[in-house]
């Protein structure tokens, strides 16, 4: 981008007035300017071609994550790939790429600045884990909603642990681990309070606490 803004500059660039410069050796003094766009050229073609190979190696593997614009033009493409084509995708992929990170952006009415992070809210009341269309009840602790049901399941575990791409590569392990921890403990152990010196059950006070779980 910084490439971008630097060379559409107008009146910096002599050649621009008079292009029969960009025919001169590149030996001759005062030239420098022609060496500097050679490796600004080579820079740009392999910022955009590196993230297309990589995409193409994926889809052609059948390893490739979808939702991907490169991904779904070759398949579209079929039989009808050529160089000609790849390159169009090449060229229109990577303006989308640079847009979409350089510049602003608006969702459902709400403007987001340029580089802003954007950090889902998953526990928002009347939202998400919260959605009352949803959960019945959702404000209330009630493990027994999940008795037997997977897809009720689902519906958390759909959400927890991200979304898309950058979805949490630990959620198989996690859901597995803490599945085994959950059934071993309750095939070999008795769950009960401990007792007081009376021999009186103590029941914990359960409170939620702040931080990254409650
Ligand atoms: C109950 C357990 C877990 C929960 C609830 C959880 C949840 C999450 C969430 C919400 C994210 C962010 C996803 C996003 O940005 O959209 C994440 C990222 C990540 N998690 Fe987990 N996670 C758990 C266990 C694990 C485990 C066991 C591992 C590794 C063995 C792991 C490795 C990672 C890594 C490497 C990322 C970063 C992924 C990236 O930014 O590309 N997580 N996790």
């Amino acid at each position: 981008m910084n490439i971008l803004r630097t060379a559409a500059t107008s009146g910096v660039w002599m050649v621009d007035t008079l292009p029969i410069l960009k025919r001169l050796p590149s030996w001759l003094p005062g030239t420098g300017s022609l060496a500097l766009a050679r490796l600004w050229r080579q820079l740009v073609f392999k910022a955009v071609w590196a993230p297309y190979t990589w995409s193409k190696r994926s889809f052609d593997a059948g390893t490739v994550l979808l939702p991907n614009t490169c991904a779904t033009a070759l398949e579209n493409m079929n039989e009808s790939r050529s160089a000609d084509r790849e390159d169009q995708l090449v060229w229109a992929a990577g303006t989308m790429t640079v847009a979409g990170h350089e510049t602003d952006d608006v969702y459902q009415g709400m403007h987001l600045p340029e580089g802003v992070n954007v950090v889902a809210n998953i526990w928002l009341p009347r939202h998400m884990l919260h959605d009352p269309e949803v959960f019945t009840n959702p404000m209330k602790f009630d493990p027994d909603r999940y008795l037997n049901l997977d897809s009720e399941m689902e519906k958390v575990t759909n959400i927890v642990f991200g979304f898309g791409r950058r979805q949490c590569p630990g959620k198989s392990l996690a859901e597995n681990i803490t599945f085994a921890i959950a059934a071993t403990v309750l095939a070999t152990c008795d769950i009960v309070p401990k007792l007081d010196e009376d021999g009186n059950d103590v029941i914990p006070n359960v409170v939620y606490t702040s931080g990254i779980f409650r």
